[in-house]
Parts: structure tokens; sequence; C-alpha cells
């Protein structure tokens, strides 16, 4: 599909049912986007397996429009009406109201909350503008009835991802790809797509336990790091050590060799906060207890030879990523020695999921 397929030209339907809602859950990177261009595409491709337990809900109710301006809608966040969103929304529907043109014929109510406590550090932006789009998409779905799956998801994806990069991998599956790879079929830099070859099993129960080290606002917010990358003396090294990691990981996914599966996934969470070190102005988001944990793991690997890493975003937060048939070692060792450097112990205990799920 192209940009083109995208942009609506006559609706057969009507819009009947006036509320849609969506749980769309968050994602984390194994190898990383960091670096885009206008209309936020990714400068590298990136992967990510999807979540089960992070996740934001939404429910989206058209009204009767009030107002004259373009776009008229409200946001209730956690059941309080809230502000504080509006910026990003605005931003989202004007990059997408060419998309969706029945978007500034309604008032839009949009009720939306998060399974995992705000403060906690976790950006919610993947996931909650995942689960707009979807929402979105239940209406354009009544206009134009004879709609396929495959156009449905896309253009969630496509739309999700002109509100946050990220979001586009929040829509369906578990291994998702976002950016063109020569070597991976249907990929694309404007929606994400299902990784399209065989993945070992020991992939799609893995476990990701999130260790919230600093739950406070980030610093730095992604889209100013992103913005970073433009001039950076190492982005196009970096740019393409990306597709490099990726075609790296095609056989790694397969066989299920979870060492070299390691190897890359904290080399591309090193890169990422290397990358945020070494641009102009410089910026660093781990915390010392950030590498307290990593080196307690690398510790414990040393120790056990247990399949366990690390990967971050872009916080001080640390995502620890193993195997299912390992869970019991592993959580054993979070709790007697990682949670005590998580704010107050707080962690979260998430898996590979499916995707999003209407509600
Ligand atoms: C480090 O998708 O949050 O998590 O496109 O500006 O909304 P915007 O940025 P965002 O960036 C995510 C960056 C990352 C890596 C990743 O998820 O691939």
């Amino acid at each position: 599909m192209t940009e083109a397929d995208f942009l609506p030209k006559t609706y057969s339907g009507k819009i009947i049912h006036k509320k849609a809602g969506w749980r769309a859950p968050s994602n984390i990177a194994l190898v990383k986007y960091w670096g885009k261009r206008e209309p936020q595409l990714p400068m590298n491709p990136s992967i990510s397996f999807t979540l089960d337990a992070c996740a934001t809900t939404t429910a989206l109710t058209l009204e009767e429009k009030k107002s004259g301006e373009r776009f008229s809608y409200e946001v209730i966040f956690e059941g309080t009406s809230s502000e504080a969103f509006r910026p990003k929304i605005q931003a989202f529907f004007e990059r997408i109201g060419a998309y969706l043109p029945f978007l500034s014929e309604y008032h839009m109510v949009i009720e939306t909350q998060n399974s995992f406590p705000h403060s906690s550090g976790i950006a919610s932006s993947a996931s909650g503008m995942a689960a707009l789009a979807l929402c979105l998409m239940d209406f354009e779905r009544q206009l134009k009835p004879e709609m396929s799956d495959t156009y449905f998801y896309g253009k969630a994806s496509y739309l999700a991802r002109l509100g946050s990069g990220s979001a586009c991998r929040s829509i369906r599956d578990s291994l998702v790809v976002w950016g063109n790879h020569k070597e991976i079929e249907g990929s694309s830099d404007f929606y994400g797509t299902a990784y399209p070859y065989d993945v070992h099993p020991v992939f799609k129960t893995y476990h990701d336990t999130i260790l919230l080290v600093h739950k406070g606002q980030k610093q730095v917010s992604s889209t100013a790091g992103h913005g970073l990358m433009e001039g950076h003396p190492f982005a196009e090294q970096r740019f393409s050590q990306a597709g490099e990691n990726l075609t790296r990981l095609q056989p790694i996914l397969k066989e299920g060799n979870l060492r070299e599966f390691m190897g890359i996934v904290e080399s591309e969470a090193l890169t990422l906060h290397a990358m945020m070190m070494t641009s102009t102005p410089y910026f660093l988001v781990m915390k010392p207890n950030t590498l307290a944990i990593i080196n307690a793991i690398w510790e414990f690997r040393r120790e056990t030879n247990a399949h366990v890493c690390f990967t971050l975003d872009a916080g001080a937060n640390v995502h620890l990523l193993y195997p299912e048939d390992e869970k019991e070692g592993v959580y054993g060792f979070v709790k007697d020695t990682l949670l005590a450097y998580c704010e107050e112990g707080h962690h979260i205990c998430d898996r590979v999921g499916l995707g999003a799920k209407k509600v």
C-alpha cells in the first residue's frame, strides 16, 4: 500500500455507531528507531516486541459539532478532563485530517486510560496513539464497508505513525517491523508490518519485566532526541548499523540463538544512549541505578549463564528480557537483587502480546 491508497476518494456508507473503543499495547524495540524525517518517517528500520500488560484503552465518541474550529474535541484522561494531551492530539489531527475528512464534521470526546501509572515514566504515546487511530478506523470502516482487514490495520498503523512513530508498531502481531528493509518483504517506512519470516517459539512467550528506576517526566522528549540525530556526527553509521542488525537478527529469530539475540539487543540499547550522549547538545537519561542494574545483570549472567538481557527506551527504566522457561530463576534475581534499584521497588511484569483488541 502506498500513501495515496490511504487518501479516501468516495464513501458509500454512513457512520451509525458513534462510539468506538480499543485497547492498544505498548511495544519495546529490539532494534531502535532513533532519527526521523518529515512526515514522521524513520531514518532506519526497527523491530519490536508487542507487549501485553502495558496498554492504553481509549473510547472515542462522535457528537454534534459545537465550535467552528477545524477539529473540535475534548480529552478525558483517567476520568478527568485534561489539557495536557491537547498539543500532541491537535498536531495528530492536523496531520491525519486529509486521510479522514469526516473528523472535522464532529465533536470528538476522547476518554483514555493507561494500565500503568501515569507517573511510571513509561511513555504512553505509542499505545495511546495506536488506540486512538484504531477507534478512528472503526468509523472509517462504517463509511467504507467493503474495507479489508489488511487495509483497516495498515491504515491504523499509518495514522498511528503520524501521531508517534513507534505507535505504528502497536497495532497487531507480536513482532513488528517498521521501516523499509530490503530483505524484509512488505516492510515500509509508512506503517508497521508483521515480521514475515519464521520465528522460533522461544520468542513467542518472551518476558519483559520493566524495572522502574525513575518515575519522573523525561528531561528530553523522544521527539527532541530524534531531532538531534540531524547533523549528528555518527548518524549515517548508526542508520546503516540498524539495518545490519536487522539482517543479523533474521537467522537468530529463526533458530532461537539467545546468546546472539542478547548481544544485538543490548548493543542496540547502549548505542541508542550513546547517540544521546554524543549529540549536540548532549544529554544522558540513564541514572546511577540504570547502570547498577546493567552491571548486576552481567554479573548474574556470568554466574548462572541465564539468558537474561536488558534493553532501554529513551529513559532510565530498564526492560529485562528473558524466556518463559527461565522465569523462576530470573524473577528470583529481580526480587533479591534488582528491586532495590527501583523507585519504591516498582516494576511491571509484562510479556510478548498479540496486539490491540476492540473493547
Ligand atoms: C527510543 O516513537 O516516542 O523508544 O515519533 O517523536 O513520537 P516520536 O518518538 P517515539 O520514539 C521512540 C524511540 C525509542 C525507540 C523505539 O521505540 O524504536
